[in-house]
């Protein structure tokens, strides 16, 4: 359980000089909890700049180390005078209303388990980041507690229990390279009451996605826990959604599942174009809810609840940023460049599998947690220190991140021929920390 006021908000309060000072004395709970973790990935991804091999941050490049991007993309930064003005002008607090309708049929597209599926429109937020704050502020109470695996993004711990006064309460990820459900369910078993749970598929840091047969196990579990007369709340970041690159794992959003399981079962989806389509400075994401039996009153009330939190702390996502995206969707190349795109980082992803598999001799030094999709792969360490196996990579011009006690490469932002020489230095830099 993790709740208390951190060791990082802690020295900043003592900056200010606690009592003695008015802006401490002013500050909120929330104003006291509150840190920017500089020793998290974005520092660690600053202290890498201008390494030969930068496997941190969640961005990705081309082989040539541009950024990846889509050509239609590219193209709309030469927008038509029409799109030139509207982006000029605000776009409702809900979102562009096509943007909106567009990226709900992309959603019908993207997951069949959806069809028929009553489902709220998406209310446009400022990317991921913000739909996650969005949804703490509407289902978060200060105590509440959020329960997710214990591999995940660290800017939950903001999100959740600095900014809204949450307890993240983990369960094992892994049992014998697979998804450990029962974990999750013993996580669970805590009698009756509000439930919420977090789950991000394809995963940051892992790079893990459940197969068919975790994905049905974990939506049975959520069911019956609502069943048993828990009201459950299911949040789901899809922040990498589509990005699978093996035969039978779960290729759709766990939404389409949990969207119709139980009347006490609301699911929560947040998505957006930010890594799915190469857009990482847009800003621009998305929230959509559903439950079972949801008439369109009560869907458009929950629209109208998340409306009011971007209202309240952004008045409204960016305009040029929407004008850009409905421009994109609407194009006839968009889903085949997406495709070349989505190729590019399978291509990476089966070169890491190759290089692997033919150095046997790297197990000594770490070992591959299960990664099947998305952005990223981690390794567990043997026989030294992660952080000063990150710090010895440096030396040697790679830059990856050090998180949860495991090493995690983002392999979208390292360029093909560079993945065996990427192990190689990895291999390296354990072994001198270990001499
Ligand atoms: C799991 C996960 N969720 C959400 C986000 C935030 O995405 P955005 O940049 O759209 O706010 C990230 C970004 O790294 C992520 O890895």
């Amino acid at each position: 359980m993790k709740n208390n006021i951190s060791e990082l908000a802690n020295v900043l309060n003592v900056n200010l000089g606690l009592e003695k000072c008015v802006a401490y004395r002013v500050l909120s709970e929330r104003g006291r909890k509150i840190y920017f973790p500089h020793k998290g990935i974005l520092g660690q991804s600053a202290e890498a700049r201008g390494m030969e091999i930068n496997a941190t941050i969640g961005t990705a490049f081309e082989e040539d180390g541009t950024p990846l991007a889509l050509p239609t993309v590219q193209k709309s930064f030469a927008m038509p005078e029409k799109v030139v003005q509207a982006a000029f002008l605000y776009q409702p607090s809900f979102g562009k209303a096509q943007l909106r309708k567009k990226w709900g049929e992309k959603l019908l597209q993207k997951n069949k388990s959806l069809a028929g599926v009553k489902f709220s429109e998406p209310v446009v937020t400022s990317a991921l980041t913000h739909a996650l704050s969005v949804s703490a502020s509407l289902f978060i109470n200060p105590g509440d507690t959020v329960i997710i695996p214990d591999l995940y993004w660290d800017n939950y711990d903001l999100i959740f229990c600095e900014s809204y006064g949450a307890n993240i309460k983990t369960f094992n990820t892994f049992v014998n390279g697979k998804f450990d459900v029962a974990s999750l369910a013993k996580a669970m078993d805590t009698g009756n009451g509000k439930k919420i749970v977090l789950l991000n598929f394809p995963n940051n840091p892992t790079g893990y996605t459940v197969t068919n047969g975790e994905a049905k196990e974990i939506c049975e579990l959520l069911t019956s826990c609502a069943e048993r007369g828990s009201d459950v709340v299911a949040l789901l970041d899809d922040a990498y959604f589509g990005l699978v690159y093996e035969n039978g794992i779960y290729e759709e959003s766990l939404f389409g599942l949990l969207a119709t399981a139980h009347q006490n079962l609301l699911a929560v989806k947040m998505d957006g174009p930010t890594k799915e389509d190469y857009v990482w400075g847009f800003r621009v994401g998305f929230i959509t809810f559903a439950f079972k039996d949801a008439s369109d009153i009560q869907l458009k009330a929950l629209e109208d609840k998340a409306a009011g939190v971007v209202r309240a702390t952004i008045s409204n996502a960016a305009s040029p940023s929407q004008e850009i995206l409905f421009n994109v969707y609407s194009s006839e190349s968009y889903e085949s460049e997406k495709q070349t795109k989505y190729n590019t980082l399978k291509t990476r992803y089966e070169k890491i599998k190759e290089v692997l598999a033919a150095h046997k001799e790297y197990a000594e030094s770490f070992s591959a947690m299960p990664f099947n999709s998305g952005y990223f792969m981690c390794v567990k360490i043997n026989g030294a220190e992660p952080e000063a196996v990150r710090q010895e990579c440096l030396k040697n011009g790679l830059g990856v991140i050090m998180l949860s006690g495991l090493i995690r490469i983002a392999f979208s932002a390292v360029p093909l021929n560079k993945i065996e020489e990427l192990f190689e230095r990895l291999h390296k830099a354990v072994k001198n920390c270990r001499d």
